[in-house]
């Protein structure tokens, strides 16, 4: 029983630290931003394309703040919908956080 009950322990352990070691924002990004910003934010994708999404490595997006980019998600910017509504706060800061990754 009780080394059962320390597999299980370990089981739940190992699965909390997986998801502690991924990207936090990387999930939001892949299911909401990844079909217009592409894979590593070049907007090389075909929705990208077609709005004509800016890549990440254009000087007038390169150029904003972190707390920029969270407005900009946040209420909307041009073709982009608001994403207030859609996700948590959090959600969008992981997930720009994550888009931010794609500039180093
Ligand atoms: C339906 C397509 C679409 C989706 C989905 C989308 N975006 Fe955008 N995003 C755009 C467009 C179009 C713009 C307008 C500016 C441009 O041309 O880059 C934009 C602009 C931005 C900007 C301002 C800087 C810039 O590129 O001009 C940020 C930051 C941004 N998006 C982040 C996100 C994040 C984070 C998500 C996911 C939560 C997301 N976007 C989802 C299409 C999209």
């Amino acid at each position: 029983m009780k080394i059962r009950t320390a597999i299980a322990l370990g089981a739940v352990i190992a699965a909390t630290a997986t998801t502690f070691a991924a990207e936090p924002g990387a999930d939001t990004y892949k299911a909401k931003c990844q079909m217009c910003h592409g894979a590593s934010g070049l907007a090389d994708s075909p929705a990208g394309k077609a709005m004509k999404v800016k890549p990440i490595t254009d000087p007038s997006v390169k150029k904003l703040t972190e707390a920029e980019m969270i407005t900009a998600t946040t209420n909307g910017e041009g073709k982009m919908k608001p994403f207030k509504d859609k996700l948590t706060e959090g959600q969008v800061k992981d997930a720009v956080a994550y888009f931010r990754t794609f500039l180093k």
